[in-house]
């Protein structure tokens, strides 16, 4: 089931998520309807507080595809090839992180927004995974930067809250004056965007050796 995704700036989205006792039948269900209103959004990552829920769960998908809609693996890093996605992520904590990168991003609740914003490079975390088994994931690349960004969400906090003052409030003022750009825009946005990454992501690859 495709869920509604709350848009900056509805309140539920700055309430924190509550960690997860254990993955009952129906945070399954949720992680589930997650990734599909995530894949039908043509998005990356999700976070629970994004369709209202405050729980700490998130979703990610940050393999590439043609135009076909094909995985195009060649396009992770060593490390995020490692990992196997999709990530269905409960109480994520990250445990590690090293070095630092900028990277263009945007976000379901900021449609037809894309900004420059900090993060590490490279992140240890450790999460309960759809079943409630512990895991450890070491990851840089799209797929370290994503899992960062869905944990802000789990805090209440939006990417545009990353920026400089007057940049986030520039932003801000825009969305609430005029509300948000239309469909057709946010995808000739998002394809722009796109294009950009693409000639960015070899800047996030942790360089072979330093591992
Ligand atoms: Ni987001």
């Amino acid at each position: 089931m495709v869920l509604e995704v709350l848009k900056f700036p509805d309140p539920r989205l700055r309430k924190k998520g509550v960690a997860v006792e254990s993955v009952t039948p129906e945070l399954k269900t949720l992680a589930e309807n997650m990734l599909e209103t995530m894949y039908a959004e043509n998005g990356i990552g999700l976070a629970a507080p994004q369709v209202g829920q405050s729980v700490r769960l998130l979703v990610i998908d940050t393999r590439p595809r043609d135009e076909d809609g094909n995985i195009v693996l060649e396009g992770l890093t060593e490390l995020e090839r490692q990992v196997p996605q999709p990530l269905v992520v409960f109480n994520p904590e990250i445990t590690v992180t090293r070095e630092k990168t900028t990277y263009e991003e945007g976000c379901l609740s900021v449609p037809g927004f894309f900004e420059t914003v900090d993060r590490a490079l490279y992140i240890e975390a450790k999460y309960l995974d759809i079943n409630g088994q512990e895991q450890v994931l070491k990851t840089d690349g799209l797929l370290a930067i994503c899992l960062q960004h869905e944990m802000d969400h789990l805090e209440g906090k939006l990417f545009i809250d990353r920026l400089s003052f007057i940049k986030s409030n520039r932003i801000k003022n825009r969305i609430q004056k005029h509300g948000y750009p239309t469909a057709d825009e946010v995808a000739e946005e998002r394809s722009e965007a796109r294009e950009r990454r693409k000639a960015a992501r070899e800047k996030t690859a942790v360089t072979a050796g330093s591992k």
